[in-house]
């Protein structure tokens, strides 16, 4: 038997520590260390306990015609599969994070429902809830009659001598993996190292089967599962199912995936049945528009492979702070700062007399830098307190010398908000490059900087 120290682990990043220390040296977080076995069962063993076999290699030439596609099964839910880049892919570990009480199980209640509905065989595996709540659930889903197999398990030998009765499996949905453990590591379920190890096994148990392994986990309030950037880079993809408090729709987004595009997103609205697919997210982020007021700014932005309009807000108020405040939700605060201080240097635009606040509605969160043009809109639009017209969408990325530089797929997003009834849009000149034709689709009023005439209401 290995001797078997101790050692400190972080639960925030993973790293290992000597000694016992309020702040973890790696990542900087306080309080995260907690004492845990070194044997974690992952290779850890002396040599001696297995004798090396020996293994076989191919040459890369030889594999070609052998594989095609990742083999996938799609659930059928289309913003999942969407997401998923095409459905749960056979032999590989999926990682679904968020927030507890997001959605995550009712989500993959669904989908098992959906694909045991299919002849898959499919096998819903909880730590947390009993098998009787997970029934109730189902029901409230009106799925309670699909022939999904349900294990309240949370010891990884238990659930693979569980799911190795019968058929292989198709499907294999682990929530969560905090409440998992293994005989191998021997710390508490939730730290690190079982954490690592569970998901090692299953992840093990999904190359060796071909089935499909997804792995629930839960964010902390820090913003990341607990032991889950272990989890993170050994997981094939990534999803985080996120939502704003207040609001009932959840997206779902991709963050890593080794078999598709990672920056989708499948859009949900939770309701007394479960998870409805929201189909055209932009009808949903406009529905509560109130096009007459200054301040507003509508964004025709893209998340992947999908265009998706969202309404930005802006309130410039007369400060009496020495300092004034600026206050930014779901944007880069930094990014608005840069903005604040381009419309001041480029085009005398002052805001230091006032506080500003930025909000993009819905409780939707932008990444682009395209968004630059629509927020310096909405923020111009606030200040003079003149409403932008009702029927036009902004987009461009501003840079630090007032330049409005192209962004790529223009003609999606012109496409999308001529659909939606908009028919003008400023855009930086030179959208058109790389075959996108610009004068097609909305009528585009091109800007190549932010001088007055851009963006006069
Ligand atoms: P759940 O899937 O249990 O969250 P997670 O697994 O991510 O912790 O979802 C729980 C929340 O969803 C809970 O607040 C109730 C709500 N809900 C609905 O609004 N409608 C439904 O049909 C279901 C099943 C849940
Ligand atoms: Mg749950």
């Amino acid at each position: 038997m290995a001797k078997s120290r101790t050692q400190f682990i972080c639960q925030n990043c993973g790293s290992a520590h000597q000694r016992w220390a309020g702040k973890c040296d790696s990542c900087g977080e306080w309080n995260t260390l907690v004492e845990e076995g070194t044997n974690s069962g992952i290779g850890s063993g002396p040599a001696s306990m297995r004798s090396a076999r020996k293994g076989r290699v191919v040459a890369l030439t030889t594999l070609s015609g052998e594989i095609e596609d990742a083999p996938r099964i799609a659930s059928g839910i289309g913003e999942l599969d969407r997401a998923t880049g095409g459905g749960f892919v056979r032999g590989s570990a999926l990682l679904v994070g968020g927030d507890p009480g997001i959605g995550k199980s009712t989500l993959l209640t669904q989908a098992a429902a959906a694909l045991a509905n299919k002849g898959h065989r499919i096998v819903y595996v909880s730590g947390e809830e009993a098998v009787a709540q997970i029934r109730l659930r189902a029901q409230r889903l009106g799925a309670a009659a699909s022939p999904v197999e349900l294990a309240a398990e949370t010891n990884v030998e238990d659930i693979l001598a569980t799911i190795a009765d019968g058929r292989r499996p198709d499907l294999v949905i682990l929530d969560s993996i905090q409440t998992l453990w293994t005989d191998l590591a021997d710390s508490a379920p939730g730290t690190v190292t079982q954490v690592r190890a569970a998901a090692q096994a299953m992840i093990r148990y999904a190359k060796s089967t071909g089935a499909a392994v997804v792995l629930v986990g839960h964010v902390t309030k820090e913003g990341q599962i607990a032991g889950p950037r272990v989890v993170e880079h050994m997981v094939d993809a990534v999803l985080y199912f996120e939502g704003e408090g207040g609001h009932h729709y959840r997206i779902l987004r991709t963050v890593k995936n080794r078999f598709g595009p990672t920056d989708e997103i499948g859009v949900f609205e939770m309701s007394d049945k479960g998870l409805r697919e929201v189909a055209n997210p932009s009808e949903l982020f406009l529905g509560e528009r109130h096009a007459k007021s200054p301040g507003a700014a509508v964004f025709a932005g893209m998340e992947g492979t999908r265009p998706v309009l969202v309404e930005i807000q802006a309130l410039v108020a007369p400060s009496t702070l020495g300092t004034p405040r600026r206050a930014v939700v779901g944007w880069d605060g930094a990014r608005l700062s840069m903005i604040l201080a381009v419309l001041e240097a480029h085009c005398g635009v002052r805001f230091s007399q006032h506080d500003v606040y930025l909000n993009v509605a819905g409780g939707y969160r932008i990444s682009e830098p395209a968004a630059d043009l629509a927020v310096a809109a909405a923020l111009v639009s606030s200040l003079t307190g003149l409403a932008l017209p009702a029927d036009c969408v902004y987009f461009g990325e501003i840079s630090l010398s007032g330049a409005v530089r192209p962004v790529a797929h223009a003609q999606q997003r012109l496409k999308e908000a001529e659909k939606l009834g908009f028919g003008s849009a400023v855009l930086p000149l030179g959208s058109s490059k790389s075959g996108e034709d610009v004068a097609a689709g909305a009528n585009g009023t091109g800007a190549n900087s932010i001088g007055a005439g851009a963006f006069r209401p």
